[in-house]
């Protein structure tokens, strides 16, 4: 099998991510809950990740490390928890459903007005249009740090700096490109910034990130047992525990621990080096193979390893079958849940095939998915 659907989910984990849950799950006990060892060792190691990941991003303090179940949680948290009716926030077409529908809900529930960037005719995000959309009532900017379709990438410099000169909130979302991209909140002026733990950060799926700065204001989501305060009928106001409500994910997060030693080893330009080169190489071979037509803007750098196509007329559902069953390669195809950027690509229909390759893909498999596509488009002559 050849795992060309790393935007989804990377395959396959670090094998230290493997043995790091296995060993927390034969330790922990419950973190931050009880006295004994067991309890402990979790309460310690869990601390030990916060920091972890706010070294990582730059997040400054890590007690606003808020861990989730996935970067939908991580967003439902945010955008539940900050706007109120009569906001108005700027997004931008790229977006995926996980941004995409907890704004409509509040749109249609609360009178929460929104407004989208669009994009030019290679997918790029036009910021021209940043302050025709402002208005007074604009509270926040909500952007994808990376398309998951194209694999384009936001010049995330420039809308935070526009977003401070407004005094709007910036909320990133960084699930493509956290573990891959460099992110610094402080330096890109990013006030939340969401993630899951499971692609390019190589953790276990069930993992998600939710880093706040020192300022930001977020309303749980969910409320409930914290380990302290029990007598207390609110929810701590102290983080994390004000937006972490009942036993986390201990056991994931040990392996998410593990992958970002692993990334921090090998250092993110490596990884994304990697990817890039491999990604290139099929992007340059696969756009001389007849009626392929590849979306993106590839003359655009960074880029993420992602590419998507659509052969002909074919639907990408099918190609996708045949990829998976004659060829044992294993893609994603369809609307990727971000229904803006197909309707934007004009491949609402025919949805499109997407190639998202990792850390771990090699020049080999890559060579024998442009000799399947060459082949699945011969046999329609
Ligand atoms: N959001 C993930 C993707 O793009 C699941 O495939």
């Amino acid at each position: 099998m050849i795992y060309l659907d790393n935007a989804a989910t990377t395959l396959p984990k670090p094998k230290c991510v493997i043995q790091a849950v296995t060993e927390a799950m034969q330790t922990w006990g419950n973190s931050s809950r009880s006295s004994h060892n067991n309890s402990l060792l979790a309460t310690e190691s869990i601390y030990n990740t916060r920091l972890k990941v706010s070294k990582f991003f730059n997040c400054g303090d890590p007690c606003r490390v808020i861990f989730t179940c996935n970067a939908t949680e991580s967003l439902n948290t945010a955008i539940n928890g900050i706007f109120n009716p009569g906001d108005h926030v700027i997004t931008t077409v790229w977006e995926h459903n996980s941004v995409l529908r907890p704004l409509y809900r509040l749109q249609k529930e609360q009178g929460i007005e929104l407004s989208f960037i669009g994009t030019d005719g290679k997918g790029n995000l036009e910021l021209s249009q940043l302050d025709g959309l402002f208005k007074d009532e604009t509270r926040a900017i909500i952007c994808t740090h990376a398309s998951n379709v194209t694999g384009n990438v936001a010049d995330l410099e420039s809308i935070g700096r526009w977003a401070k000169s407004k005094g709007l909130l910036f909320v990133v979302d960084g699930s493509q490109t956290a573990g891959i991209l460099p992110i610094d909140m402080e330096r890109l002026g990013i006030d939340v910034l969401c993630c899951s733990g499971h692609k390019g950060l190589m953790g276990p799926q069930g993992t998600g990130l939710l880093c706040l700065n020192s300022e930001v204001a977020v309303r749980p989501l969910k409320v409930g047992g914290t380990g302290f305060a029990s007598y207390s009928q609110e929810q701590p106001q102290q983080y994390p525990e004000h937006l972490e409500a009942g036993t986390l994910n201990g056991h994931g997060l040990a392996g998410l621990s593990a992958s970002l030693d692993f990334i921090n080893e090998i250092g993110l330009e490596e990884i994304y080096k990697h990817e890039y080169e491999l990604a290139h190489y099929f992007y340059k071979k696969i756009s001389c193979i007849k009626d392929i037509k590849v979306y993106g803007d590839w003359e655009r750098k960074p880029h993420l390893a992602t590419v998507a196509l659509n052969l002909g007329e074919i639907d990408s559902a099918l190609l996708a079958d045949i990829l998976a069953q004659d060829y044992q390669i294993a893609i994603r195809s369809g609307a990727h849940c971000a229904p803006l950027m197909h309707k934007a690509l004009h491949t609402s229909q025919q949805g499109a095939v997407r190639f998202s390759f990792s850390y771990f893909n090699t020049l080999d498999e890559i060579d024998r998915v442009i000799e399947a596509i060459e082949e699945i488009g011969q046999r329609r002559i």
